[in-house]
């Protein structure tokens, strides 16, 4: 039989040691734990130690993938990061840093920056590079240090990010299912709702650039809030449609996990009972493109998903931009 479908084959994470919990945010800006945990479900984040970076973090995420996938570094045709937080701004492609941490020594290797929607941009294109037979074997690592680019003097943001990677190995298979079909959205009209304003060639970084503190994350938290609970679910049920498939036939909803009220508000959209939806927003805050890779991996280490289940994720954020996909578990 000839490998038409794509599999996730492998998996992995990988979370900085150090926890960062509500009170201590609360000793550098006026916040609260209960405004934290109230207003979005988080608990405490992991921070990424000075001498890591998204490189290091995808890094660490990907080898476990790699072992469980049982495929050799040597033996990935392509490596594709998800990230919003480069090692370096523009150039080189953190996807070749990792290349040659790795020794993937035959891959191509790029990066793929939709906010937090690049991790599900990133399947999406891995997936289609094994769907036409060009490939085999696809690294596809969703890695960023938010904290890196977070105003730790900004309360309205910094208590609703972490640090984190993820990773899947996709592998041509002639297993039926792998994704069943996907939704990819833009709404550009948003761009200044969530955005650094300085560093790139709009605004190059300079003196004053940096005495203004723009080269930190902004974002209009009320309009993100209310974009993502009218993204998540329409993006989802388009995706079912596409498939042939309703919500009736949803096992698990992997969401990105920026908000649990935004989540919460999904669900009951999609009127899902809450075993039916992931959610680890407490633990480990919004980590942008690591969110569903990591949140894909505990699913699966907790039992959540087993063969032939059909599986929703849904990323989406800065640009504004979404990414909906629907796979059978196989
Ligand atoms: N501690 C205490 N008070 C705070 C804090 C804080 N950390 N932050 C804001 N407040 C205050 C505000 O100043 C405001 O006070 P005011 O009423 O006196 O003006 C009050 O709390 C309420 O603020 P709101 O912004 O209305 O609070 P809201 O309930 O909307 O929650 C939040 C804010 C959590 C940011 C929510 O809007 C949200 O989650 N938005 C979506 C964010 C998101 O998902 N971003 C990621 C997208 S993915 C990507 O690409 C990065």
């Amino acid at each position: 039989m000839s490998d038409s479908s794509v599999r996730i084959a492998g998996w992995g994470k990988y979370l900085p040691q150090r926890v960062v919990d509500n009170h201590e945010l609360e000793r550098m800006v006026d916040t609260s734990d209960d405004w934290i945990r109230a207003r979005s479900g988080i608990v405490e984040r992991r921070i990424a130690a000075p001498e890591e970076t998204t490189c290091s973090m995808a890094v660490r995420a990907a080898r476990p993938a790699l072992d469980m996938a049982g495929v050799e570094a040597g033996e990935l045709d392509l490596i594709i990061v998800a990230t919003g937080t480069p090692d370096h701004p523009g150039f080189p492609a953190t996807g070749s840093l990792v290349q040659e941490a790795l020794g993937a020594t035959r891959a191509g290797a790029f990066d793929v920056g939709a906010g937090c929607g690049a991790f599900g941009y990133g399947l999406v294109i891995g997936a289609q590079f094994i769907l036409t037979g060009a490939q085999r074997n696809v690294l596809v690592v969703g890695s960023d240090a938010m904290s890196r680019v977070i105003d730790w003097r900004d309360r309205t943001t910094c208590v609703l990010f972490g640090d984190a990677a993820g990773a899947v190995v996709l592998r041509a298979t002639d297993r039926p299912g792998g994704l069943l079909s996907f939704v990819l959205g833009s709404d550009g009209c948003g761009a200044p709702k969530l955005y650094v304003p300085a560093g790139g060639s709009k605004q190059p970084a300079s003196h004053e650039s940096v005495e203004a503190r723009a080269h930190f994350l902004k974002m209009d938290g009320r309009d993100v809030f209310r974009f993502a609970t009218r993204v998540i679910p329409g993006s989802i049920l388009e995706a079912l449609d596409r498939a042939g498939l309703t919500t009736a036939d949803l096992d698990l909803v992997i969401p990105h996990q920026a908000n649990i009220r935004i989540i919460e508000h999904a669900r009951k959209k999609l009127e899902l009972p809450p075993e039916r939806v992931f959610t680890n927003v407490d633990k480990y805050g919004n980590t942008s493109s690591a969110s569903i890779p990591v949140a894909l991996c505990e699913a699966l280490e907790q039992g959540r998903i087993v063969e032939g289940d059909i599986v929703a994720m849904c990323a989406f954020g800065a640009g504004l931009c979404w990414a909906s996909a629907i796979w059978k578990w196989n």
